[in-house]
C-alpha cells in the first residue's frame, strides 16, 4: 500500500527520502509528501501524483536538512490530493506524522478533538495522530506517540517528527510493517526494505506493539510496555528485486500471500461487537432496501466471477433474484433497470471501461449503485451512488488474486447489510456468518501452508494443454473463475463446467488421464458431485479433489484431495479458490510464462 521513508544523519535527507520512494513506487501510490526539519522549522511539501510531480514543486523551494520524513499515499479515507497526502501536520506546525494502516475510531476521535479546538486540514484519518500527538506532547516526543497509540485503534506503521525535538525520530508499529536501517551516524527507517537496499542491510526489523526511538547515533526499541528490547540485527540478503516482491519469485505469488491480511482488513470495523454488519458508507435505508425487486451484479473478468459468487449469496441470503451479467454484454442489452433494481457494479481497478459505461446506464435509468472497488479515487468510485472499499492494497500481477477473495468479502457484508435492513435474516444467523467471517484469514494462511501438497498435480497438470474444471452450485462459480486463473497466465487450455452439464457436451473430451478438478465443498450436492465425479473417471481422467474438512467420502472417489478448512459451505469460495490461485500458479512457472504479466492481457482495461 502506502510507503514510508525516514531519514536522520549527517547527509541531506531530501535525496535519500527521495530515493527511498522511490523504490517503493512498485507498491502503487496516487500522491507523495516530504517533511523536513529545516534549522528551526518544518518545512513539508506534498503533491497528488507522481514523485516527479513532488519533485517539481521542490524544485522551487529550498528543503535542507538533515532529518525528515517522506511518504507515498495510496488512499483510502479521502481523495488522492494535495492536502490528503502525507505528511499531516498539527495546528501549530510543530509535529509531523506519516502513516500507512487504518485508525478505525479516528471519526470519534476527530470529533473530540474539534470539540477541544483542533483545526483539520485533511478528510483522512491519518490527521488525528499529529492533532493527538500535540495534545499530549509535554516535552517527550516518544511519550506522546505512546499515549496516542494507546487511544488509536486499528493498524499503523508511523513515523513522527518534531520541531521541538530536531534529533529523533519516533516509529510505532501495529499491524503495518517498518524496518530501521543501520548506519555509521545516521539512520534510516522504511515500511518496506527496497527503500533501504541502496544504504544498508542490517535492519531491526520492528514487530506489534513495539515503538523506535531512532537517533543518528542509536536505536532504541522498546515494547508496548516502554521495556527496551535486545533486538537482533537481521541482515537481508535479497537483491532489490526480490525485496519489492518481499521476497517472492512474483508478486502473484505474493498477493496470493496477502489474502488473510487483505480478508482482515476488508472486514476490519464492519462487524459490530454484537456480531452484527455495520456498513457505514451503504446509505439505502430500510425503505428503500424493502422495496427492492431485484439487484443486478455488473463487472469484468475477475470482478464478474465475483458477481456469480454473490448471486447465490444474495438469493440465498434474501430471497430476491439477482442477475449477473458481463458489463460489455449488460450496456447493450436494454437492460430492465429502475428503482427498485439495485445495481452492484464489481471493479478492482475502478476504471474498466465496460463497467463504467453500466455504472452510467445504471444511474441514466434511476436505479441506485452500489460499487464494489479496490481504488480510492477511482472513476467507479466517483460516479456511483454508494462505495464499498475492499482493503486489499495494490495488486500488481495482472492476474487478480486478493481483489478476488476481498470482493467475495465485500459481497457476504453488503447481503448482510441488507438482510439486517430488510429484516430478512434473524440476528443469531447474521451473528453466525460474521464469527465464521472472521475465521476465513486463519483458514487461508492454513491452506496456503499446505501449498506443497499441489507439487504432484501440478506437474501433470503443466504438461497438459486442456484441463476440465467442475463442481456445483457455489463450486461452479469458483471452478469459472479457477479456469480463468489457469488460462491467463500457465495458457493451458481449461473449461469449467456445471458438473451436471458435462453430459449434455463436452463428456467426449474426458480422454484417458486428462486432468481434471472437481470441486466437492456444497454438502448438499455431495452425492450429485459424486456421480460427476464417477462419469469423469469412468473416461480414466486423473481427478483432483477439492474438498471441505469433515468429508471423507469424496476423497475415495479421485486420485488426489486438497483439504479445506470447515466452513459454512456458503463461505466456502473464499477458502477453495486458493488452492486453485496456487494450481495456475505453480503450473505457470513450470511451463516458463511470464506470471506477473502475462501475455495480451492488461491490468486495468480502460477501452471497449
Ligand atoms: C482485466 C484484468 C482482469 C480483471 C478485469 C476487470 O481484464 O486482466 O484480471 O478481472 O480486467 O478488471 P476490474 O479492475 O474492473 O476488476
Amino acid at each position: 500500500m502506502c510507503g514510508i521513508v525516514g531519514y536522520i544523519g549527517g547527509q541531506q535527507a531530501y535525496p535519500i527520502l527521495i530515493e527511498g520512494l522511490s523504490k517503493l513506487e512498485y507498491r502503487g501510490y496516487d500522491s507523495a509528501g516530504v517533511a523536513l526539519l529545516c534549522e528551526d522549522h518544518l518545512e513539508m511539501v506534498k503533491s497528488v501524483g507522481r514523485l516527479r510531480a513532488l519533485e517539481e514543486k521542490v524544485g522551487a523551494t529550498d528543503l535542507v536538512g538533515t532529518i525528515g520524513i517522506g511518504h507515498t499515499r495510496w488512499a483510502t479515507h479521502g481523495r488522492p490530493c494535495d492536502e490528503n497526502a502525507h505528511p499531516h501536520s498539527d495546528c501549530t506546525n510543530e509535529f509531523v506524522v506519516i502513516h500507512n494502516g487504518i485508525i478505525e475510531n479516528y471519526q470519534s476521535l476527530r470529533e473530540w478533538l474539534q470539540s477541544e479546538g483542533h483545526t483539520f486540514r485533511s478528510e483522512t484519518d491519518t490527521e488525528v495522530l499529529a492533532h493527538l500527538i500535540e495534545h499530549f506532547y509535554e516535552g517527550d516526543l516518544k511519550e506522546a506517540v505512546r499515549l496516542v497509540i494507546d487511544k488509536v485503534k486499528g493498524s499503523y506503521g508511523m513515523v513522527a517528527m518534531s520541531r521541538y525535538e530536531p534529533d529523533r525520530l519516533i516509529c510505532a508499529r501495529k499491524d503495518s510493517p517498518l524496518v530501521i536501517g543501520l548506519g555509521e551516524g545516521e539512520n534510516f527507517i522504511a515500511s518496506d526494505i527496497p527503500a533501504l537496499l541502496k544504504y544498508t542491510r542490517q535492519t531491526f526489523i520492528l514487530n506489534d506493539g513495539e515503538l523506535a526511538d531512532v537517533t543518528r547515533d542509536s536505536v532504541i526499541i522498546e515494547n508496548g510496555n516502554g521495556v527496551p528490547i535486545d533486538k537482533e540485527i537481521i541482515h537481508i540478503e535479497w537483491d532489490v528485486l526480490a525485496a519489492e516482491k518481499d521476497g517472492y519469485e512474483h508478486f502473484m505469488l505474493k498477493e496470493i500471500h496477502e489474502q488473510p491480511k487483505a480478508i482482515r482488513d476488508t472486514l476490519r470495523s464492519r462487524i459490530t461487537a454484537d456480531g452484527l454488519v455495520n456498513l457505514d458508507e451503504v446509505k439505502l435505508t430500510a425503505e428503500q432496501t424493502k422495496n427492492l425487486l431485484k439487484v443486478v451484479m455488473v463487472a469484468c473478468g475477475t470482478a464478474y466471477h465475483a458477481g456469480l459468487v454473490g448471486k447465490y449469496v444474495f438469493e440465498k441470503l434474501l430471497r430476491l433474484p439477482v442477475e449477473v451479467d458481463v458489463a460489455s454484454e449488460f450496456r447493450y442489452r436494454d437492460p430492465l433497470l429502475g428503482e427498485d433494481t439495485l445495481v452492484v457494479v464489481i471493479s478492482q481497478s475502478g476504471e474498466t471501461a465496460d463497467t463504467l459505461a453500466a455504472l452510467r446506464l445504471a444511474k441514466e435509468k434511476g436505479s441506485p449503485v452500489v460499487a464494489v472497488t479496490n481504488v480510492v479515487g477511482s472513476t467507479v468510485s466517483r460516479e456511483a451512488d454508494q462505495v464499498i472499499y475492499t482493503w486489499a492494497g495494490p495488486e500488481i500481477a495482472v492476474a487478480s488474486t486478493k481483489a478476488y477473495t476481498t470482493q467475495l468479502i465485500v459481497l457476504y457484508l453488503l447481503a448482510l447489510h441488507l438482510g439486517q435492513l430488510m429484516e430478512a435474516i434473524p440476528n443469531e444467523e447474521v451473528v453466525l456468518l460474521t464469527q465464521e467471517l472472521t475465521q476465513l484469514p486463519s483458514h487461508v494462511d492454513q491452506i496456503l501452508r499446505q501449498a506443497n501438497e499441489l507439487t504432484e498435480f501440478t506437474s501433470r497438470l503443466s504438461q497438459w494443454e486442456d484441463t476440465f474444471f467442475i463442481g456445483r452450485g457455489l463450486d461452479y462459480a469458483v471452478a469459472l473463475e479457477g479456469s480463468l486463473k489457469l488460462k491467463e497466465i500457465s495458457y493451458i487450455h481449461a473449461e469449467a463446467y456445471a458438473a451436471g452439464e458435462l453430459k449434455h457436451g463436452t463428456l467426449a473430451l474426458i480422454t484417458e488421464n486428462i486432468p481434471v478438478i472437481a470441486l466437492a465443498t456444497q454438502p448438499q450436492l455431495y452425492e450429485k458431485m459424486w456421480s460427476n465425479i464417477k462419469e469423469v473417471k469412468a473416461r480414466d481422467a486423473y481427478v483432483l479433489a477439492i474438498v471441505m474438512e469433515g468429508d471423507r467420502e469424496t476423497g475415495k472417489e479421485v486420485d488426489a484431495v486438497i483439504t479445506i478448512p470447515a466452513t459454512i459451505p456458503l463461505l466456502s469460495p473464499v477458502l477453495s479458490v486458493i488452492p486453485l490461485q496456487l494450481l495456475s500458479y505453480y503450473a505457470a512457472v513450470q511451463r516458463g510464462c511470464d506470471v506477473d504479466k502475462p501475455r495480451n492481457l492488461a491490468k486495468s482495461v480502460t477501452v471497449e
